[in-house]
């Protein structure tokens, strides 16, 4: 009996000592299709949103192996629906845990539509050099070869690994590690959707081992002079596409109708219609800022090609494309409303 007790006690202690090697990552589920279902395994429609964090944990009972996990359900939405409520709870939730000395890393679960957003969202707004891992999935999980299962497996282990300390907010998905600022989404339907243009991806991860090649190339997370802490709102930034022969209406519409910035998606170097320039005055004569950007995926937006933006006071969004230009633009307008500072943040972040 003696025997059979002390064996016990040793493999409980040989467990504990080994559970309390792995690291604490906690999941934070916000939906999208990787909690996505569908009646039939072969099917391309499917609703988003539909399976808990726990169920995604569960579906992966490798996960034990490489970290104690635990997961939370911030919300259970297609991140088409993604809302500066999900965004301000998701970043202060993200401060909380990883202020705590028990917690070693986060993992978000999130749609695809709006992933790249919130990830650079959460790369100027989390204030910790811990690792943040959002991962998603192009096919359901109840598809025939999910690819949910192995991108939660892959951002588990990113999210664990001491050397991803210090590096932004990271995307994890189809055995990529991407960076947080550079990531897009490039394909409606393909598994390899998303890709990093400009600047190419911050490693690999495959089954849970790791590459890394780059570091991130701005400011981020702890270094930026941006916070949450304090705020239930975030202005108004809209983005406006310009086209062949694009009128100035939706511009002075935005502005009539509160937008404190208008991000341009504009044609080759962020170029505009004659009517869009006059309409951009107009805006700039209310105080609303105006960033130039491009509908192009790759290249910069530069300053002064071919418009005059220092008389103008256009900003020009130089790397970042329209999506990730209102995200900086709306964190910089709770700073200030002045184009030329504002110019230094789009060659800061
Ligand atoms: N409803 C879309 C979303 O939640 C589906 C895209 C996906 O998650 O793959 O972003």
């Amino acid at each position: 009996m003696k025997k059979l007790l002390s064996f016990f006690f040793i493999v409980v202690f040989v467990f504990n000592v080994d559970a309390q090697k792995l690291p604490n990552i906690v999941i934070l589920a916000t939906g999208g299709t990787i909690a996505g279902s569908a009646e039939t395994n072969v099917q391309s429609g499917y609703t988003s949103g539909q399976v808990g964090v726990e169920i995604l944990i569960n579906a992966v009972p490798q996960l034990k192996d490489i970290a104690n996990v635990t997961g939370e359900q911030i919300s259970n939405i297609g991140s088409q629906n993604m809302s500066d409520v999900v965004w301000l709870k998701l970043a202060k939730r993200i401060n909380e845990l990883l202020a705590q000395d028990d917690v070693d890393g986060i993992v978000v679960t999130h749609g695809t539509d709006t992933m790249e957003e919130t990830a650079y969202f959460l790369n100027l707004v989390v204030k910790s050099k811990k690792p943040v891992v959002l991962t998603c999935s192009m096919r359901p999980s109840t598809a025939l070869s999910a690819d949910g299962p192995l991108n939660i497996y892959n951002a588990v282990a990113v999210a664990g690994n001491k050397d991803s300390w210090g590096r932004g907010v990271m995307v994890v998905t189809n055995d990529r590690i991407h960076s947080g600022r550079e990531v897009v989404k490039t394909s409606t339907t393909a598994v390899e959707t998303f890709m990093s243009p400009l600047v190419g991806s911050l490693g690999t991860v495959n089954y849970g081992t790791i590459n890394f090649v780059d570091l991130p190339h701005k400011v981020n997370t702890s270094e930026t002079e941006f916070n949450v802490d304090n705020l239930s709102s975030l202005p108004r930034v809209d983005v406006i596409a310009i086209y062949e022969d694009a009128p100035g209406d939706l511009i002075k519409a935005a502005v009539d109708l509160g937008a404190k910035g208008i991000v341009t998606s504009g044609l080759g170097n962020g170029n505009l219609t004659d009517a869009c320039i006059e309409a951009l005055k107009y805006a700039r004569s209310k105080g609303v800022v105006v960033v130039r950007s491009s509908r192009v995926l790759t290249g910069t937006t530069g300053r002064n090609i071919e418009l005059d933006d220092d008389a103008l006071g256009f900003v020009a969004s130089l790397e970042l494309i329209p999506s990730k230009a209102r995200v900086l633009l709306r964190l910089a307008l709770l700073q200030t409303s002045d184009p030329v500072k504002i110019q230094e943040y789009y060659n800061k972040y």
